[in-house]
């Protein structure tokens, strides 16, 4: 390969479990003590409105809690982009800002954003810092209460597929950070980028779902092992 082909980096909630965000898929099967189907599918939103602004404001309360911050993994990938002589695309499956928060910039967020609202009328999508509720209006259109958390849920499309699956196409590099392998289409993004001819890397706490279909695994919390992938491959341009 040569040194300066494109990288692309999919990341998933294991890349901020060291920064206190809880992953979806631990032990019990629940998320932040939710069911699933409750708070991230349109059906859980048409039944209680309430319930899922309740639950995303939650989260969006805990990402301005002082204690979560960016971690050396996305340190280290921020880095990466910095340093490397070629393009780094973050595609992240996570809905929180701490790729951005470390320096990234060229990040897409394939499930959405937490600190955004979305007009489910006239599709506007507008900043959202603050708590959203069911009464809200449109900034743009006027309409009330359609706005809904900026996020992918369940049952709905990925958001900019087009844009992430014309680079893997062209990366030299995939790798795959903290991510279970459960949940497609990311789940199939190492097979596309193999047949592509890229080399491909995943690292995790422990085996995912598609592990056996790495070219390199390489084993332990990101904190550690995203810098070190990161220095290694730096050491070697
Ligand atoms: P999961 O919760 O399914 O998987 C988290 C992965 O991170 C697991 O494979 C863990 O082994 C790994 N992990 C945990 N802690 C880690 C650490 N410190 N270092 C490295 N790896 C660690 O989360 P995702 O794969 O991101 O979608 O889930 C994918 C999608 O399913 C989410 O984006 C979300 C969810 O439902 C939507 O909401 C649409």
């Amino acid at each position: 390969m040569a040194m300066s082909e494109p990288i692309v980096v999919l990341t998933g909630a294991g890349v901020s479990a060291e920064s206190g965000i809880r992953t979806f898929r631990a032990s019990d099967g629940l998320w932040e003590d939710h069911r699933v189907e409750d708070v991230a599918t349109p059906e859980g939103f048409a039944s209680d409105p309430l319930l899922v602004h309740r639950f995303y404001n939650e989260r969006r309360q805990q990402l301005r809690d002082p204690s979560v911050r960016p971690n050396p993994a996305h340190e280290a990938l921020a880095r990466l982009e910095r340093e490397y002589d070629g393009d780094v695309l973050v595609v992240t499956q996570n809905i929180d800002d701490l790729h951005e928060r470390a320096g990234s910039r060229n990040v897409v967020h394939m499930h959405g954003e937490l600190l955004k609202a979305r007009c489910a009328g006239c599709g506007a999508v507008v900043a959202a810092v603050g708590d959203l509720g069911p009464t809200d209006s449109c900034e743009a259109c006027g309409a009330l209460g359609a706005m809904r958390p900026h996020v992918v849920w369940f049952g709905e499309i990925p958001l900019l597929m087009d844009e992430i699956s014309s680079a893997i196409q062209r990366c030299g590099t995939f790798v795959a950070i903290g991510t279970s392998g459960l949940v497609y289409p990311a789940a199939g993004f190492v097979q596309v980028a193999g047949l592509a001819g890229a080399h491909t890397v995943e690292i995790n706490l422990t085996t995912s779902y598609v592990t056996s279909v790495f070219d390199e695994v390489v084993t332990g919390p990101a904190g550690e092992q995203v810098p070190a992938w990161v220095e290694r491959l730096l050491a070697r341009t």
